[in-house]
């Protein structure tokens, strides 16, 4: 960029000082963008002096504006004058191209002359929308899932945009909890390797290229432990919860090296995570020396106030800084109450420093101090590419008695019926507000392959909540006049995410009615769910011949329906969580301690009256349209050294009569420990390939410091016996036992 230096009168560098203020000013910027304008080759100290030199101009007011972000609708004149004084360092969810042009060149130009970053919630695409975080999840394809992540920030910094509030890493083991659905699941594990891969798909190479955003890890910790399933309610987790299960993907971000972290809206064991210095401050800064900026959740430093834990505004943004949330979202107590806090010391003015410093870092880390580019948007046909093959592989087959799937020349004539198969902006699911049009739907594909007078189509419902039977007539007609019937069933996309938590996981309004009403024309029934989270079918599921799960899965979701159904592909998905046989199971999840009374045959065991404690399908399960067995384990050797190495393998065989994809997990349990560990833990997962008849050897190779659990801060691996499993899910797979030794 080319820096006009202004010599002055008296030759000095500032010129003349009695010369206009906005004159030397502007001379001052410029000088101070010169510097910057070097800064994406500069050294972190280099960073580190130039953000001194920003800070040291700086009002405290104006550091305060730096650390306080709203939402932008449209560009208003006084919008335009709070830019032009410093009163907001980001601005998020909306404004055009333009307009965030124009605003960034009115906050460079005005004081203190500090760019704004922009944010929006791209969480699973931005034009292009792929299968909901959950639905990904299935894929257990981290490459697949960074290369979606990649085009959704293509997409979004063609728009301007710097940052998304993604990904969103939440454990859930509660189905009724809405934003289960924005989660990556139930295991810490594949939550933090899918997480890293988002991270790296976000921010790319370098968070200085144009087509670069950055990333944020959230919610900052144990939102998806409400109570209940109800949404912002409180959180109890013992450390060692906290630690082994819900903060080790947000560690696993860290380490990825996420830019931004968002604090999250529930209390922590009665302390809200917006006010929380234990994780925010001991964990985050000092434990894992996270260098970027935490920006707050939706006004939650002011429901500090509502939680009972500040008295007022003021209260509240004192305990938001002090803990560390460098930056509020939306609501104004920092920059309202900042000043009198520092003024009547009550506040150290050094906190703001550093929380403004981090903001300031990551600013200068994306290069926005200089004129970045705006790219171009990636291929539309490219992102749909992306967005179809995660779809595809995000398919998870439950069922399939007969192998009546996948459907053939002969299965004749399809009756497709149900309200989730024409319902494109349901289809998208949850946090999908830019999506662009033209959502390939499961009925429009269907008609595409099979030919419009193969196909009847008769919704049956209006949507998913509807309770009326006017249209179940014509529904039972179509089955009957048809030799399958395929059943679209599931959630419309707002009975998931944010604010949507469930009592019921049943099928909402009539379709379960609408299932036994169908099923009275004795046609073969195949039902394909989208939903946006686990749901109860158990009596769906007994008169469905197969049970195809789809989740919400996005623009390209209705072509690869359409692909696994007629066997273009066959569906490799596996669950990232597990699914109840009915709500009084929940909360229930696969790595669960064993407890003394296991449930067995005895009565007084560990169980239920009325149901299995097993879930209906386990972590980890998925069919495919081959069969696939596990056998011949080898250990490296029966003995470990602490500190050393072990190889894992067996022998995985397509025994059927088409070519598949296998996801192969490997498991872990520690029989016993100082404290009680989990029947098992996932520890590795492997996509293979096979041809038809084909076996393949999967090995893994763990280090004994991967089989360590947490122990408040610490990390440790104790000697002892451990058993593995390498298997199609977390129920089965072939065993070993082995010893670490010390
Ligand atoms: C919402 C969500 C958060 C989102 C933010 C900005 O309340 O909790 O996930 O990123 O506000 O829209």
């Amino acid at each position: 960029m080319e820096c006009a230096t202004f010599a002055g009168k008296n030759g000095g560098q500032f010129g003349n000082l009695h010369a206009k203020p906005t004159a030397i000013m502007f001379r001052i910027i410029c000088l101070w963008l010169c510097a910057i304008s070097a800064i994406w080759a500069a050294t972190p100290a280099e960073i580190e002096k130039t953000i001194d030199g920003l800070l040291a101009r700086m009002t405290l007011q104006e550091k305060l504006g730096q650390m306080s972000q709203n939402a932008m609708t449209g560009l208003s004149s006084e919008l335009k004058e709070e830019i032009r004084r410093g009163r907001w360092g980001s601005l998020f969810n909306g404004g055009t191209l333009a307009e965030k042009a124009e605003a960034q060149q009115l906050a460079r130009s005005g004081k203190p002359g500090i760019p704004l970053i922009f944010g929006q919630d791209v969480i699973h695409g931005y034009k292009i929308i792929v299968p909901i975080p959950l639905g990904q999840a299935a894929s257990w394809n981290p490459e697949l899932i960074r290369q979606a992540a990649r085009m959704a920030a293509r997409e979004a910094a063609a728009d301007g945009i710097h940052w998304t509030f993604a990904p969103m890493m939440d454990i859930a083991r509660d189905p009724r909890w809405g934003r289960i659905a924005e989660s990556l699941g139930e295991d810490p594990y594949l939550a933090g390797e899918l997480a890293m891969a988002m991270v790296r798909g976000f921010q790319g190479e370098s968070l200085s290229a144009p087509d670069s955003i950055a990333a944020c890890a959230k919610h900052y910790v144990g939102y998806g432990a409400a109570e209940a399933g109800r949404d912002y309610n409180s959180t109890w987790i013992p450390e060692t919860v906290l630690r082994n299960i819900y903060l080790e993907p947000f560690r696993m971000a860290r380490e990825s090296g996420v830019a931004t972290f968002m604090s999250a809206f529930n209390s922590l064991n009665g302390i809200p995570a917006s006010g929380n210095e234990f994780t925010l401050r001991e964990v985050l800064r000092r434990e894992w020396g996270f260098d970027g900026f935490v920006v707050s959740d939706y006004t939650s430093i002011p429901e500090m106030i509502q939680h009972g834990f500040a008295a007022n505004p003021k209260d509240a943004a004192r305990k938001g800084i002090e803990s560390g949330v460098d930056m509020e979202m939306v609501s104004t107590s920092y920059y309202d109450s900042g000043p009198a806090l520092v003024a009547s010391k009550q506040l150290d003015p050094k906190l703001i420093d550093q929380s403004v410093r981090n903001i300031l870092r990551v600013k200068l880390r994306l290069g926005l101090f200089e004129d970045r580019p705006v790219p171009p948007p990636p291929p539309d046909a490219e992102a749909r590419s992306v967005a179809q093959r995660l779809a595809a592989e995000s398919l998870v087959l439950l069922k399939n008695e007969g192998n009546i799937l996948p459907l053939t020349a002969k299965s004749g004539r399809v009756a497709v019926i149900g309200p989730m198969a024409d319902s494109p902006d349901n289809q998208v699911g949850t946090w999908a507000m830019n999506a662009a049009g033209n959502v390939v739907t499961p009925l429009a594909a269907l008609r595409e392959r099979l030919g419009a007078d193969r196909v009847v189509w008769i919704p049956g419902l209006r949507d998913t909540r509807d309770r009326t039977r006017s249209g179940f007539e014509t529904a039972l007609q179509a089955a009957r006049s048809a030799d399958v019937s395929l059943l679209f069933l599931g959630e419309d996309a707002s009975l998931s995410g944010e604010a949507a938590s469930r009592a019921y996981l049943d099928l909402p309004g009539a379709q379960e009615d609408l299932v036994d009403e169908v099923a009275k024309a004795g046609t073969p029934m195949v039902v394909v769910f989208l939903a946006g989270r686990p749901l109860t079918f158990h009596s769906v599921s007994e008169k469905a011949r197969a049970v195809l799960w789809a989740w919400h899965p996005g623009t390209m979701g209705g072509a690869a329906i359409a692909d696994a159904l007629l066997g273009t592909i066959s569906p490799s998905g596996k669950l990232p969580v597990s699914f109840p046989r009915t709500l009084g199971q929940v909360p229930i999840y696969y790595n669960h301690l064993n407890t003394g009374r296991p449930p067995g045959d005895d009565k007084y065991t560990s169980k239920y009256l009325d149901v299995p404690v097993t879930p209906e399908y386990p972590f980890g399960y998925g069919l495919s349209y081959t069969k696939f067995t596990y056998a011949n384990p080898k250990l490296s050797a029966a003995q470990v050294k602490l500190g050393g190495s072990f190889t894992f393998s067996a022998e995985v065989s397509n025994t059927g009569g088409r070519d598949a994809d296998e996801i192969a997990q490997l498991y872990v349990r520690d029989l016993v420990a100082s404290e009680a560990r989990p029947v098992r833990e996932l520890k590795g997962f492997r996509r293979l390939h096979l041809k038809a008849g084909e076996t393949q050897t999967v090995e893994f190779t763990v280090k004994t410091g991967e089989l360590a659990f947490y122990k408040g801060a610490r990390r440790v691996t104790e000697p002892g016996t451990f058993q593995a499993w390498i298997g199609p899910d977390s129920t089965a797979g072939v065993q070993v036992q082995f010893e670490i030794v010390p």
